[in-house]
């Protein structure tokens, strides 16, 4: 890999991260680091040695001093419209934490700003990349199930709401589903075409928006996706309800089944294909995180577009956008209208 210099925004936080898995990494130099928080900028600074000529606290200052060729992007997303157009006008590449941006409209003039700056736009969705959705991606590519008919996930989790998801709208469309949908859709292989949902929060959650749905995605590739997921499952009183990211699959085509889940391992019509041990070998946050980061380096230097490009995650911001309308409409919705 040719030497890359790195502008990291947004330290502390989901930013950590980068603390240790940049300097794994001999071929990137951080050539700087943002946040307007000093102790995010001292600890990050230390642990990344970056001088403190080169720690700021204003975007706009950061890229007048240094020289970068990509731009990490970690802060809140309310912030990523804004510091978008400081970024890719100023000529540095963009890999952003998910979601690109809080609405799909801020979403599409970003994508457009790369492509006029003809930038490369990432956004940090992992968990595609982890075995399990690597895996059956490729069964399913080579025709394991024959024609899929339907694929079923279903997914539990328990949470507390004392954080910031407390009083929005919809934590587990926001937090969780933007996860399951990207993946979903790179196994999948093909985009979601209607959607329809219906979202609701239990009473025990002590959260305000919907933490549990039920959601179908009639796809391209003419099956669909039966999405269950709730971050509101009683684990409390039955702790193997809790389940991984990658929750529990069933899929069911002319040809074959394959079903599993992280605990049990995954089966295509009863053989065992995907041990419990491989299922999560390096499959956490930050590991994958890593991997992510590379892919996008290379797609950077070779001049390819990358996986989780920034064109490629509005599907997964309009599927949940999709989902979201659908539940206050009660209606099936289109993703047409979402993706232009
Ligand atoms: N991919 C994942 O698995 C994953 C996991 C967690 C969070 N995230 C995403 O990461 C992003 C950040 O989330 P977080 O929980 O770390 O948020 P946070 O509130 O902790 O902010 C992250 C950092 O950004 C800094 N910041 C705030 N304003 C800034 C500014 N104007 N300029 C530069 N830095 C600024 C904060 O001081 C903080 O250090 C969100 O978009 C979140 O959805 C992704």
């Amino acid at each position: 890999m040719d030497r890359i210099r790195v502008l990291i925004v947004g330290v502390g936080g989901f930013g950590q991260n980068w603390w240790t898995l940049l300097p794994e990494r001999p071929w990137v130099e951080v050539a700087g680091l943002v946040d307007p928080v000093q102790e995010a900028l001292d600890k990050g600074g230390d642990a990344l040695r970056v001088p403190a000529s080169r720690r700021f606290t204003d975007l706009a200052a950061a890229l007048g001093s240094v020289t970068a060729d990509l731009a990490v992007h970690n802060t809140p997303p309310k912030l990523r419209a804004e510091h978008a157009r400081l970024i890719l006008p100023h000529g540095l590449h963009l890999l952003t934490a998910k979601p690109l941006a809080e609405t799909l409209a801020d979403a599409r003039q970003i994508i457009s700003l790369a492509k006029t700056h003809r930038r490369t736009l990432a956004v940090n969705q992992q968990l595609r990349y982890g075995p399990v959705p690597r895996t059956l991606g490729r069964m399913l590519r080579d025709g394991a199930v024959g024609q899929i008919d339907h694929l079923d996930f279903e997914f539990h989790q328990r949470r507390t709401y004392t954080d910031r998801l407390k009083d929005v709208p919809s934590p587990l469309l926001i937090e969780s589903s933007v996860h399951h949908f990207d993946f979903l859709r790179s196994v999948a292989g093909c985009e979601p075409e209607r959607v329809f949902c219906d979202a609701w929060n239990p009473a025990w959650t002590g959260a305000t928006g919907e933490t549990s749905a039920t959601t179908i995605l009639k796809m391209t590739g003419g099956f669909r996706i039966n999405y269950r997921a709730s971050r509101a499952g009683r684990a409390d009183l039955d702790p193997s309800l809790s389940i991984g990211w990658y929750g529990r699959w069933f899929v069911e085509g002319t040809e074959g089944v394959i079903r599993g889940s992280e605990k049990e391992g995954y089966f295509l019509n009863g053989q065992m294909m995907l041990s419990p041990e491989a299922a999560v070998k390096d499959a956490g946050v930050h590991p994958l995180i890593g991997v992510l980061f590379d892919d996008v380096c290379c797609a950077i230097q070779e001049g390819r577009t990358p996986e989780t490009s920034g064109e490629d995650n509005l599907w997964t911001m309009a599927t949940c956008q999709a989902a979201y309308e659908s539940y206050h409409q009660e209606r099936w919705v289109a993703m047409k209208g979402f993706v232009g």
